[in-house]
């Protein structure tokens, strides 16, 4: 399983370096620099902070008691990059995705909260205000894109088949004639759908997971980190790879559209996690913890 964690780590590494594309055959996204990456921004010691802020006025407070939170929207249903568990690196929430969030809060001296919701109601969050940033795996595409504003990328990922082992799907073409579950909202069923294919969506990948299992669907559609936790955690499945039916996709932060403070801060953050290989680490540690378990 070394191998997994590997390949994980380097996907990665690379993400910066390749041409960002959307989900099935959509249009090529433009690809951010990583310009801010690596230019080392002056940090003031909280001291010298004070003490100017004190000599400008006494009443003043030194620092601004507002915004030391940074609520971020999830649904932590998508292991390894969020999920609920006994304890987490925020609250009960575990994943990659968690740990990148607690270290953009930090990085920006905020503390990171957590609201868990269905991955549908995300964006919609973002918009009424009820979150500052959605972190859930998500993909960006062009018509999210018209609802969020989205972050500079940290992990590339395609959609997988999950199959029982003695399936004969070798191909997306293959799914032709099968039962497909995909989970509602989630990049999968849309691939499914601009595919032409019926489909059933589950609201949860461990309910279509079950299906599977259980022989009532031939395939699950779903983002290959995921696809490996739910092999590994049930017996008698496999995955399934077509690169030319499923384009490579991102994952980014998404926040309300037009608040550049916050995307600037959580892009400064990103690029640095991307450009110390903290994001690549966190990478292979979690999904080598998929098969440690
Ligand atoms: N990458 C897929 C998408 O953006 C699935 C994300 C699901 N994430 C989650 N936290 N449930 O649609």
């Amino acid at each position: 399983m070394k191998k997994v964690a590997k390949a994980a780590a380097l996907m990665l590494a690379t993400v910066m370096m390749t041409a960002s594309l959307t989900a099935c055959g959509s249009k090529p996204d433009t690809t951010q620099a990583n310009d801010a990456a690596v230019s080392g921004q002056p940090q003031k010691t909280e001291e010298s902070t004070v003490v100017e802020k004190q000599n400008e006025t006494d009443t003043q407070k030194a620092t601004p008691e507002a915004e030391t939170t940074l609520t971020f929207g999830t649904n932590a249903e998508f292991p390894p990059f969020e999920y609920v568990a006994s304890s987490g690196v925020i609250d009960q929430y575990d994943g990659i995705d968690m740990a990148i969030a607690k270290n953009i809060a930090e990085a920006n001296g905020m503390t990171a909260v957590v609201e868990n919701m269905e991955f549908d109601s995300l964006l919609v969050a973002l918009q009424n205000g009820q979150i500052d940033a959605a972190i859930a795996g998500m993909t960006v595409t062009e018509d999210r894109k018209e609802e969020a504003d989205f972050s500079t990328p940290y992990y590339t990922a395609t959609q997988v088949m999950i199959v029982k082992e003695d399936s004969d799907i070798t191909s997306a073409a293959d799914m032709a004639d099968k039962k497909i579950c995909v989970i509602q909202g989630y990049t999968g069923e849309i691939c499914v759908k601009d595919l032409g294919y019926p489909y059933e969506a589950f609201k949860k990948g461990t309910d279509a997971i079950m299906e599977l299992v259980n022989g009532k669907c031939d395939v699950v559609v779903i983002d290959s980190a995921t696809a490996e936790k739910y092999v590994f955690d049930n017996q008698g499945l496999k995955i399934v790879e077509d690169a030319s039916a499923f384009e490579s996709e991102e994952y980014a932060i998404a926040v309300k559209k037009g608040n550049t403070e916050l995307l600037d801060k959580i892009n400064k953050a990103i690029e640095t996690m991307l450009a110390d290989g903290t994001v690549a680490e966190l990478g292979a540690q979690y999904i080598e913890a998929i098969s440690a378990e």
